[in-house]
């Protein structure tokens, strides 16, 4: 085979690129490793900032989002027997985010990819890049059949565990990487969401979120240990924790149900250095990742996406290879600036193991002058609507 572009990685960076390169005339051809049902059952982001929807939007396949999904202008953060809402339309001129299940969004690129008979391969086994300073190809494996495709560009958006990253050599590879001692437990249940807005709570016991996907589907998360498994909490043990951590009025009118999806996400910050190697470009998760507390996983993978898919049309239309050259620290950039904010918005309403008095004061300090400035208000609120790209 062979293609211009060869994507590795289904996910939504993988697809989105797939898809506003297809516009654009330029080929492309999608490996995933596992099926498209697997794809979509995992249960991810739910909050997408103003550039991915753009974005989903100029990929014409904005339109199911902007009929389902729900525009945010605020949240909540629940601390200290108090419940303070940040606007995020005010502090951030006039900004919102939308609030859209990563599945349905995953859903709408592989429905677009179809429309358009794009290639997306799905079960491909032992995805391989090769000659990635010279002429790059990959090759896959279905059933007892390897297959070959030459291309010119190699995107590796392949995920945190994926293949790409680790065919650049280490000499050249500089990794960046916290670990959390604590995972976020989730829970999807069909149940009207307690509050309209998302409710971040912090509390003694541990961080709380209350999230939804629709107005009858509700996804709630709560802090704890590694040591924990998905089998040590059964749906009671769940909800009981969850309202000892919420406001009380908030735990009086939550609606429990049964749970439809249950699973542990380990909290991790994590960058890698450079997001180019010769032909092979980086992008989302497969190059960095951030604790989910700001919601700004997906939302980094959308600028990645971005600012590739503006240097790959400058390349194939204008022969101009600016944007590539300059990809890497133009992404990095905007990267590490998703990384600070996650890094102190998980710091500041986690509890941690570890944490002094000293430590657990100044958390509460950061909440009060939080709360009692007008320019840190700002500060959160431009970066949870998303910096510019
Ligand atoms: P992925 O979604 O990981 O996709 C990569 C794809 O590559 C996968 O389909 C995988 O199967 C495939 N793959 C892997 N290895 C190979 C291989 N060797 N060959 C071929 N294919 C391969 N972000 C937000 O912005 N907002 C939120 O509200 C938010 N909430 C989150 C909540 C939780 C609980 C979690 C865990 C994450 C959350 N995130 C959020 C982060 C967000 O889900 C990720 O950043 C996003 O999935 C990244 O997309 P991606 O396409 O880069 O990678
Ligand atoms: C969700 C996840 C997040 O990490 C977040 O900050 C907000 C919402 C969610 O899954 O709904």
């Amino acid at each position: 085979m062979k293609t211009s572009v060869c994507i590795i990685g289904g996910g939504p960076s993988g697809l989105m690129l797939s898809q506003l390169l297809h516009l654009q005339g330029i080929e492309t051809v999608v490996l995933e490793r596992q099926s498209r049902e697997y794809v979509l059952s995992r249960i991810r982001a739910g909050v997408l900032e103003h550039g991915f929807a753009e974005l989903m939007r100029e990929a014409q396949c904005g339109e199911r989002m902007d009929r389902e999904g729900e525009i945010h202008e605020g949240f909540i953060i629940a601390h200290n027997g108090r419940q303070s809402r940040v606007d995020l339309h005010k502090y951030s001129g006039g900004s919102s985010v939308v609030v859209y299940g990563q599945t349905e969004l995953t859903r709408d690129l592989y429905e677009a990819r179809d429309r358009m008979n794009g290639i997306v391969i799905h079960n491909a086994e032992d995805v391989q890049p090769h000659d990635l300073t010279g002429t790059p190809y990959v090759t896959y494996r279905q059933g007892d059949e390897i297959v070959r495709i030459d291309c010119d560009y190699v995107i590796g958006a392949d995920g945190f565990h994926g293949v790409s990253r680790k065919s650049i050599p280490k000499t050249v590879l500089k990794e960046y990487e916290k670990v959390y001692p604590f995972g976020w437990l989730g829970v999807l249940s069909r149940t009207k969401p307690v509050s309209p807005e998302l409710i971040y709570a912090r509390h003694e016991r541990g961080f709380a979120l209350c999230s939804l996907r629709s107005q009858v589907l509700s996804r709630y998360y709560v802090q704890v240990p590694l040591s924990d498994s998905v089998e040590d909490w059964s749906d009671e043990r769940f909800w009981e924790e969850l309202k000892r951590r919420l406001p009380e009025d908030v735990a009086g009118r939550l609606i429990t149900g049964p749970s439809i999806e249950k699973s542990i996400a380990p909290l991790r910050s994590f960058v890698a250095e450079p997001m180019r190697y010769g032909n092979l470009f980086l992008a989302g998760d497969a190059a960095h990742i951030v604790p989910p507390t700001g919601a700004r996983g997906l939302n980094s993978a959308a600028s990645d996406i971005y600012y590739l898919y503006h240097a790959l049309v400058d390349h194939y239309k204008k022969g101009d290879d600016n944007g590539l050259g300059n990809y890497s620290a133009k992404a990095l950039a905007r990267v590490w600036k998703a990384q600070r904010f996650s890094w102190w918005m998980t710091t500041m309403l986690h509890t941690f193991p570890d944490s002094l008095p000293y430590d657990q004061k100044l958390q509460q300090t950061d909440l009060d002058y939080l709360f009692s400035s007008e320019a840190a208000q700002r500060s959160l609120a431009e970066n949870y609507v998303g910096l510019p790209f």
